[in-house]
């Protein structure tokens, strides 16, 4: 059976979860790309912390030696940070890998660079971890609404924002509480400022923004508010006047975007969407609505939608399959009477 070669960038929160998942999960993965998955090496910042990860497996602070040991097929990207990040996923295209990010911040700035950049080296680039963590997202949008036009979305995009906030107001606990329960869980970034200020929801939205009308507003022009300041006994007075603290993303096609605190009370659709859950609810023009909910952050979440996109490039063309010829209805045939 021949070999996937894959390289990790980034052996944290994520990265050991990707790793973890693809071992954990290797039969099942053959089973569906009928080849085996290997990893054959991590970048990492700083040789002396611990790892639990194979023998064999390169562990390296030299992205050049990770290139050229054992030449990758995929290189996923999860190392966050603006550089050396791009010049390394610039590379890798480059050197005909196909390449994974979960990295908003940086496909917000440089997605369609990136994109052009995979197209001219005939390889795949695939973001879907970066926005919604394990929700099939950008898929949705890219393959499955595409027919449809997206009028407006509302949506809750930051996992740690939205676990924050649910667990000040169940637990009855402080801001810092919540904050340093969301890190140990692996949701908030290693620096949380993006999180608890609105940035991190706000580099989504401008991807989000990208992909479904091929533009950003101007950055300077988008309302971003974080949770940074929300006090418990807010959460708890609007509670018992039947109220939910909830942030949502908001973008329409007049491109209008912005990030901000809402009370909602249970008639609202994103009123349930509860701990480290992120959601989005489409309004496009010929379906009407769609809800989408799962896992926002996390390591198993995010390897999902990871793994997904390995998965998707090596069963591209099972992805829409043709309608075989003798199901099509011939176009003299007569229509069925409807029952109603
Ligand atoms: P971590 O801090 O846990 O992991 C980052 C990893 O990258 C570490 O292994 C670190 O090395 C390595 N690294 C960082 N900078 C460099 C560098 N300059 N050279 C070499 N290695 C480097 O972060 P996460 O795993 O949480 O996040 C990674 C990315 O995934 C980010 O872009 C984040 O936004 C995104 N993401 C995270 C989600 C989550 O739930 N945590 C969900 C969706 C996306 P070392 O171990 O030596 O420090
Ligand atoms: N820190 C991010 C969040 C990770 O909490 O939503 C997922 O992008």
């Amino acid at each position: 059976m021949s070999e996937v070669k894959v390289a990790l960038l980034g052996f944290g929160t994520i990265g050991y979860g990707v790793y973890t998942n693809i071992t954990n999960e290797q039969n099942t993965i053959q089973n569906v790309v009928k080849q085996t998955v290997k990893i054959t090496g991590a970048l990492i910042r700083d040789p002396h912390k611990e790892r639990s990860i194979a023998k064999d497996i390169l562990l390296t602070t030299d992205f050049h030696e990770l290139l050229a040991k054992e030449k990758p097929d995929v290189v996923i990207e999860a190392m966050g940070g603006i550089e050396p990040t791009l010049t390394y996923i610039k590379d890798a295209l480059n050197a005909g890998c196909h390449v994974i990010s979960a990295n908003k911040d940086l496909i917000a700035r440089h997605g369609k660079d990136i994109e052009e950049i995979a197209k001219a080296n005939n390889v795949f680039f695939a973001y879907e971890a970066s926005v919604g963590g394990g929700i099939p997202l950008i898929r949705t949008i890219k393959e499955l609404l595409q027919f449809n036009h997206i009028e407006q979305i509302e949506a809750i995009l930051n996992g740690t924002s939205n676990f924050i906030l649910s667990y000040m107001r169940s637990e009855k606990a402080s801001f810092e509480d919540a904050l340093e329960i969301a890190k140990a869980k692996g949701y908030a970034e290693p620096d949380p400022t993006n999180d608890v200020e609105g940035y991190d929801p706000f580099y989504k939205a401008m991807v989000l923004s990208n992909l479904m009308y091929g533009a950003q507003p101007h950055w300077e022009d988008v309302f971003v508010e974080g949770i940074s300041k929300v006090k418990t006994d807010e959460l708890l007075l609007a509670e018992t006047l039947g109220f939910r603290l909830k942030q949502f993303v908001s973008i329409n096609d007049a491109l209008q975007v912005s990030v901000g605190l809402h009370f909602v009370d249970n008639t609202h659709p994103l009123y349930g969407v509860e701990g480290v859950d992120n959601a989005i609810r489409f309004k496009a023009k010929t379906l009407g609505f769609l809800t989408l909910q799962g896992p926002g952050a996390g390591a198993n979440a995010t390897s999902s939608a990871i793994i997904e996109d390995l998965v998707s490039f090596y069963t591209k063309e099972k992805v829409v399959p043709e309608v075989p010829k003798q199901t099509r209805v011939p176009e003299n045939a007569e229509r069925p009477t409807s029952t109603y």
